[in-house]
């Protein structure tokens, strides 16, 4: 395996034309078709840092700052900027633009956490990352602490997913 990969060799840009299937009925892009626009762009940054398979280990919050007009560009720009053992953090930053003019705006920003899968179909380490601009170093250097808070909130979801199990509401109470 290579020991180490740049930022900059896992950066992945996907544009679209917001067009009316993709929008909801205040002619915007639907909450849900941008989250899977993320995934998908972050799950490439992923499979380029890993070179191999990786699932979705967890998003974490998506913030809409601004909406998604029909008849806009979105562009969405992901890279790998944290690495652990097995598991990367995956940033996506997804820009709107105004088609008739070029202004721009952050639309949203968003954090996911990819796990390398090898040939056993069980987590597989991946090469350490290296930053190199200043903005790959502030994300690389604020995300140990990222990290830390989602294995807290990964221990409070197993807890939720306990305490609430599978039963239907109409089911009988054992
Ligand atoms: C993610 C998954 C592979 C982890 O497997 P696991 O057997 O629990 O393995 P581990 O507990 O050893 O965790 C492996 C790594 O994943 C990380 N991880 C697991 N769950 C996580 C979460 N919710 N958020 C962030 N990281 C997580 C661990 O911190 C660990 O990272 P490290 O090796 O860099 O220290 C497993 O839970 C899974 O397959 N989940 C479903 C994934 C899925 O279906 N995604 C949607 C479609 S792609």
């Amino acid at each position: 395996m290579v020991e180490q990969r740049f930022i900059r060799e896992s950066r992945t840009f996907k544009a679209s034309h917001v067009l009316p299937p993709d929008t909801n009925n205040h002619n915007t892009l639907f909450g849900g078709k941008l989250m899977a626009h993320i995934d998908d762009v972050a799950a490439l940054a992923a499979m380029k840092h890993a070179r191999g398979p990786v699932v979705t280990a967890s998003t974490d919050s998506v913030d809409f700052l601004q909406p998604i007009k029909v008849d806009y560009e979105v562009s969405l720009e992901a890279f790998v900027t944290w690495t652990h053992n097995t598991s990367m953090e995956v940033f996506v930053k997804i820009v709107a633009e105004e088609l008739n003019t070029g202004t721009r705006a952050v639309c949203a920003t968003s954090f996911l956490t990819f796990v390398a899968i090898g040939p056993n179909g069980r987590p597989t380490n991946v090469p350490k990352v290296v930053p190199e601009t200043n903005e790959e170093l502030f994300l690389h250097q604020s995300a140990a602490e990222r990290a830390e808070a989602r294995q807290q909130r990964r221990i409070r979801s197993k807890q939720l997913a306990d305490l609430l199990g599978t039963r239907r509401p109409w089911e009988p109470i054992d």
